[in-house]
């Protein structure tokens, strides 16, 4: 049996389910600066949703975020789903369960009128899942200027992703 995939708001979130996201996700990212999950559930800034995945046992195995951001281009702005903190516990990777996670959320960005979906990720992790490199896209982060930075992007509504400039409001995730 598959483990099943559920949606949680970050506002229906207790004091242990806190504990249990922020569990997995220091058992997952262990690289220099992930201490931070070892204190609060998202890395640089709190996001309104989320799908975990439980096994049969109700053990939370894997994660992904979506951070409600927009992007700038050809003098418009676009509403994007910024993807973040995608994980697997060690144990259970290498079975499809980020490819079935990114699946439920993209139909739940259709249903949400949401143009693009973008992450900064290995792409032999997230091609499978219909993300492609963009070589277009900058961030400001320090507001010093517009930077190039790597990214990939799925196209979730009508809206082809555009070819000129593309300038991502606010922080990276
Ligand atoms: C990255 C991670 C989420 C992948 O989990 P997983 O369970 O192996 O993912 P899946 O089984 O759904 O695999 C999805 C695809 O990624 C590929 N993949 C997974 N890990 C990979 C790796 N280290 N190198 C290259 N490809 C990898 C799989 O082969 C699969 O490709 P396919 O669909 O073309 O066959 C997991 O290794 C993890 O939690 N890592 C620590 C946290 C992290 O770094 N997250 C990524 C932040 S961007």
């Amino acid at each position: 049996m598959s483990p099943d995939i559920t949606y949680l708001s970050d506002d229906s979130i207790d004091a242990a389910g806190d504990a249990e996201l922020r569990e997995l996700l220091s058992t997952c990212f262990t690289k220099p600066g992930d201490e931070v999950f070892k204190t609060r559930r998202y890395w640089r800034e709190p996001y309104k949703h989320r799908w975990v995945m439980r096994n049969e046992a109700g053990r939370l195995v894997a994660h992904v975020g979506i951070h409600e951001k927009s992007v700038e281009a050809e003098g418009e702005a676009f509403p994007i789903a910024g993807i973040c903190e995608v994980c697997v516990l060690p144990d259970c990777r290498g079975r499809g369960y980020v490819r079935a996670l990114l699946e439920c959320v993209h139909g739940w960005l259709v249903e949400h009128d949401y143009a693009f979906s973008i992450l900064f990720g290995n792409p032999k992790v997230y091609g499978s899942s219909g993300y492609v490199e963009a070589d277009n896209l900058y961030t400001n982060e320090k507001g010093d200027g517009w930077k190039p930075v790597k990214g990939m992007v799925k196209q979730i509504a009508d809206r082809c992703w555009p070819a000129g400039d593309v300038h991502l409001v606010g922080l990276k995730f």
